[in-house]
């Protein structure tokens, strides 16, 4: 009898500890890796030179969870008082260019448990009636974070709207400024293939790129064509370096982040002091969607919007030489400032 029973003891005990055991690999498997096991200690000083082992991230897992559920509005205001939530004005800001990737880059950097994106473009800075609003206004758009994290947007209206430079300066002087770039022509005919998709949504017709980027008067580039303006990289930087030095921004090769994005994501962790978190599992090349999307962990993963990565029109191929010989100089003076050089034509 007594035999029996423990026997039975045993018994039991040995479907307890398998449960507890196979609960903890489960938990280490759902987490991806022990990195994100990490206790949750605050940091501070995120722009100061610090060693990696000083630096306690919260876990991924953590973040997401929480932070979604406050940025969608769903927290009490004891929820953030409790957690020490602020809605902190960015410390770095994606200024543009536009089509050059600058989602791609948000979404990828807030994979970073130190970054936190602000989801909305906020167009802040170039457009009057949200400036006038003044900056109280900016930083209620921003989503709620901790303390030591750090708070990223991007609107790439920014890089070439002629006040902004001078108004993110009048904020901070000392923000970091991160412009992803494309080859200029191929950029160039991403935004019209943005504007033409517009078009075709409202059932309107419009001109074939090769009209709008070439002056039939002259057969010469034209200027005044916002597309081919925009992919003028130098004449807008120089802009921005009335007010702030070469040193405080980052310039990101678009197209390489479209194939190879981990290293160029390494770079801009650097650029802003960041431990290097983000790695080779949070990023995996989806061929449907023929572009790389994010894997916050086993379970929650997400591809941008079909929005991003458009089929371009064939365009004709004297207009792309046309145009790239005219981009040729911009590109040459862009190397030059910047001190980062592509494989361009
Ligand atoms: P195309 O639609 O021309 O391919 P932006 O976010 O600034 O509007 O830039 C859009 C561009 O981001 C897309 O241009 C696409 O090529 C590029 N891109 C870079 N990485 C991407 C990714 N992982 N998924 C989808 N698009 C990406």
């Amino acid at each position: 009898m007594l035999f029996k029973q423990q026997a039975l003891l045993r018994q039991k005990l040995f479907v307890l500890g398998s449960l507890a055991i196979g609960s903890l690999l489960y938990l280490v498997a759902r987490v991806g890796s022990l990195d994100r096991l990490q206790p949750l200690c605050p940091m501070d000083g995120r722009f100061g030179p610090r060693s990696q082992e000083e630096i306690p991230l919260r876990a991924l897992q953590f973040k997401r969870g929480l932070l979604h559920e406050f940025r969608k509005g769903n927290a009490t205001k004891e929820q953030i008082r409790l957690h020490n939530l602020v809605q902190q004005l960015p410390k770095a800001i994606i200024i543009g260019v536009r089509k050059g990737g600058t989602r791609a880059l948000l979404e990828m950097l807030n994979l970073h448990p130190a970054v936190v994106k602000a989801s909305q473009e906020i167009h802040f800075f170039d457009n009057d009636e949200n400036y006038a609003k003044g900056i109280e206004w900016y930083r209620k758009k921003m989503p709620f974070s901790y303390p030591h994290q750090i708070t990223i947007e991007k609107s790439p209206a920014y890089f070439i709207t002629e006040e902004v430079p001078e108004r993110i300066y009048k904020m901070n002087s000392s923000i970091k400024l991160l412009i992803i770039v494309r080859e200029p022509t191929t950029r160039a005919i991403s935004d019209y293939t943005q504007v033409l998709e517009g078009k075709e949504r409202k059932n309107k017709t419009y001109y074939k790129f090769e009209k709008l980027a070439i002056d039939s008067n002259t057969c010469e580039v034209n200027t005044k064509y916002k597309a081919v303006r925009t992919s003028i990289y130098t004449k807008h930087l120089e802009r921005w370096l009335k007010y702030f030095p070469i040193e405080q921004f980052h310039i990101v090769d678009g197209d390489r982040l479209i194939t190879e994005p981990l290293p160029e994501l390494q770079l801009v962790e650097k650029f802003l002091n960041l431990p290097p978190r983000i790695s080779q599992y949070n990023l995996y090349f989806n061929a449907t969607r023929g572009f790389y999307c994010l894997r916050f962990n086993i379970v929650f993963n997400k591809c941008l919007a079909g929005s991003k990565g458009r089929i371009h029109p064939e365009v004709d191929t004297s207009v792309v030489t046309k145009l790239r010989k005219f981009f040729h100089p911009f590109n040459q003076k862009f190397y030059q400032i910047t001190g980062r050089t592509f494989n361009w034509p």
